[in-house]
C-alpha cells in the first residue's frame, strides 16, 4: 500500500519535473517553436556529415559555445547504429546527448537513414549489398543507380524499425529532459540521375491511375494515368508521392514512440539554370512544386525546410519564400555562414518569420581542429549575429505574433530601407549620412554589414536588434501628427528570461536616429507621436 502510493508520488514528481514537450503553436496566424515552453530561435551549426561520433565532437562543442549557438544538428548514421540486422547500439547517441548537457546545449538528430541526399551511403552493410532484397532505383538505361527504391515496402520496414528503435532510445535517455528537440527525418530525399525510378516495378505502377490522395492534393478533378494527369511533371510528381509515402512510414514509426518535432531538409527546384527533376535537383524531393503532395499525406512531419546555399539575397530569399506557409514555418537547418549569410539570416527570422536557421559545416576539420582556439575570422560576424538574435528572442517573439517583426538589410548600392508598421514608418540607414534634401543619402558601410531585425511589440513600443545601422521614426504619411520621437530607447539584452538593461541612449545616440554599432546591439524604444 505504501510502496504503491510512494510509486505514485514519484511519478507524480518525475511527470511535474518533466520539461514540457518541445512543440510548435500557432498564434495569432503565426508559428512559434516552443522548447522548454517559451519560443525559441533555433540559432545553429550542423557538423560534417561524418562527424556524429562524440570523440569527433569533443572541439565542437567550444566552439559552438563561441559562437552562441544554442542548437547543435548532428547526424545520427543508421549503419552506426544497427550494424547488424536488429542489434542496435545507441552508445553514441548518448555521447551525443551527453556532450550537448555539459555543454548547455540543445540538439537536433539528423536521422540519415534510407535516404541522404539521393543516395544510401549512410543504411547498412546489411542493406547496401542486398540489392536482392533492398532493390535500387533504375535509370532510364536501365542502369541501377547509388539510389534504394523508395517504394521497395522491404526498405521501408528496415528503415521504419531502426528510426523507431532510436526515437524509443531517446525516450528512454531524453524523454523528460529534451535536450533533443527536434528529429530530421532522412536528408534530402530524392534521386540524381534519372527522373523517376524506371524498374519494371516501378514502370508497373506508373502506368496505374494517379491515387485519389494525390489528385486532391493537387486539386486535381479529372483522374487518369499520371501522365494523363500531370504531363511533364509526372515522373517528378510520381517519383514524390512513392518518397513522401516512404517518408511517412518512417516517421510516423518514429513518432508512435516519441512526439517529437520532426522535419524534412530539402535541396529545391530552385536552382541556377534549366528544371530537370532528378539533374538540377533530386526527383521525389519535398520541392517547391512538390510542397501541396508532401503536406497533404506526411503528416508526421511538422514542417518541411528549404537548405539554402544561395548567396544572393534575391535568391535567397526566393528559395525561402515558398517554405513560410500557413501551414509550414520556415526553418533554415543548413546555410552559410560568411556575413552575406549572417545579413541574409534576418529576412529569414524577420520578414519570412523563420523559427529558426542553422549553418552547415563550420567546425572545419574535426581531425586538426582539437583545441578549437579563437573563432577563425569568417566566423565573428556568425557568432555576433547569434548573440544579438539571442539576446533579443523574446521580444522578437513578441513581434512576431503581433505579426510586426520586419528585417531592413543593407545591401550593395541600397544604403537605406524603409519598413510599414502601420501607424509608423520605421527607416534604417547604414553608414554615413548626409543630410539634405531631395531623399536620404546613406553612403554604406565599408563591409556592406548593416542589418537590423526591427518589431513592434505594443502600440509605441518596439525592438530594434542589430548592427551599423542608425534607426528613426516617424507617423505613417498623411496622418494627422507629423513628428515622432524617442521617449526612451534602452539598451540591453535577455539573459535566462530576464532583461538586463545595460544603458539608456540619448544624445548622439539616437540625435540622427538610433544608432547601432558595428559590435551589434539590442534596444528597447518607446516613441511619442506629436
Ligand atoms: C547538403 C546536404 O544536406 C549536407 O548533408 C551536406 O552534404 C551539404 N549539402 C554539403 O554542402
Amino acid at each position: 500500500m505504501y510502496a504503491n502510493r510512494l510509486l505514485v508520488m514519484l511519478c507524480t514528481a518525475a511527470m511535474l519535473y518533466s520539461a514540457p514537450m518541445p512543440r510548435l503553436q500557432k498564434e495569432h496566424g503565426v508559428f512559434q517553436f516552443l522548447v522548454d515552453d517559451k519560443p525559441f530561435i533555433v540559432l545553429g551549426i550542423q557538423v560534417h556529415n561524418s562527424s556524429g561520433f562524440p570523440a569527433v565532437l569533443e572541439a565542437t562543442w567550444p566552439l559552438a559555445t563561441r559562437l552562441n549557438v544554442n542548437t547543435v544538428e548532428i547526424p545520427v548514421q543508421w549503419q552506426a547504429v544497427e550494424p547488424e540486422q536488429g542489434q542496435f547500439d545507441f552508445t553514441l547517441v548518448d555521447g551525443l546527448i551527453a556532450g550537448a548537457r555539459a555543454n548547455h546545449l540543445h540538439l537536433i538528430l539528423a536521422w540519415f537513414g534510407g535516404f541522404k541526399n539521393a543516395a544510401m551511403h549512410f543504411a547498412p552493410a546489411w542493406v547496401k549489398q542486398d540489392i536482392a532484397k533492398y532493390p535500387r532505383m533504375i535509370d532510364r538505361s536501365g542502369q541501377p543507380l547509388r539510389t534504394l527504391a523508395a517504394d521497395s515496402e522491404a526498405t521501408i520496414e528496415a528503415d521504419s524499425h531502426a528510426f523507431a528503435a532510436f526515437m524509443r532510445h531517446l525516450k528512454q535517455t531524453d524523454g523528460d529532459q529534451h535536450t533533443v528537440i527536434a528529429v530530421q527525418v532522412e536528408n534530402e530525399a530524392g534521386v540524381l540521375g534519372t527522373d523517376r525510378d524506371h524498374s519494371a516495378r516501378a514502370d508497373r505502377l506508373f502506368s496505374q491511375p494517379v491515387p485519389a490522395e494525390v489528385l486532391k492534393a493537387f486539386h486535381k478533378e479529372a483522374a487518369g494515368t499520371w501522365t494523363e494527369v500531370f504531363g511533364a511533371y509526372a515522373a517528378e510528381t510520381f517519383a514524390a508521392y512513392y518518397q513522401a509515402r516512404y517518408i511517412e512510414h518512417v516517421a510516423s514509426a518514429g513518432k508512435n514512440e516519441l512526439a517529437l518535432p520532426m522535419f524534412l531538409n530539402v535541396w529545391t527546384d530552385i536552382q541556377d539554370g534549366f528544371y530537370e527533376p532528378g539533374f538540377s535537383h533530386p526527383s521525389g524531393g519535398a520541392t517547391t512544386r512538390m510542397l501541396p503532395l508532401y503536406k497533404a499525406i506526411v503528416p508526421s512531419i511538422d514542417w518541411i525546410s528549404p537548405d539554402i546555399y544561395k548567396h544572393n539575397y534575391v535568391q535567397y530569399v526566393e528559395e525561402a519564400t515558398p517554405y513560410n506557409r500557413p501551414d509550414n514555418p520556415l526553418l533554415i537547418p543548413e546555410t552559410g555562414s560568411d556575413l552575406t549569410f549572417c545579413r541574409s539570416m534576418f529576412y529569414a527570422l524577420g520578414d519570412l518569420k523563420g523559427i529558426g536557421v542553422s549553418v552547415f559545416g563550420v567546425e572545419g576539420n574535426p581531425v586538426s581542429n582539437k583545441e578549437a582556439g579563437a573563432i577563425p575570422e569568417p566566423l565573428d560576424d556568425l557568432a555576433a549575429t547569434y548573440r544579438v538574435v539571442s539576446q533579443a528572442e523574446p521580444l522578437l517573439a513578441e513581434a512576431k505574433n503581433h505579426g510586426k517583426l520586419r528585417a531592413a538589410v543593407e545591401q550593395e548600392g541600397a544604403a537605406t530601407a524603409v519598413l510599414d508598421f502601420g501607424d509608423y514608418e520605421a527607416m534604417a540607414e547604414f553608414g554615413r549620412m548626409n543630410y539634405g534634401y531631395g531623399g536620404a543619402r546613406a553612403a554604406g558601410t565599408p563591409r556592406t554589414s548593416g542589418r537590423v531585425l526591427i518589431g513592434q511589440t505594443g502600440p509605441d513600443a518596439f525592438v530594434v536588434a542589430g548592427f551599423d545601422s542608425a534607426v528613426s521614426f516617424r507617423p505613417r504619411y498623411g496622418s494627422s501628427k507629423t513628428h515622432a520621437d524617442f521617449v526612451s530607447a534602452e539598451e540591453g539584452y535577455y539573459e535566462g528570461g530576464a532583461w538586463k538593461p545595460l544603458r539608456q541612449l540619448s544624445g548622439d545616440e539616437i540625435f540622427f536616429g538610433l544608432r547601432l554599432p558595428a559590435q551589434g546591439a539590442v534596444v528597447k524604444v518607446r516613441l511619442m507621436q506629436y
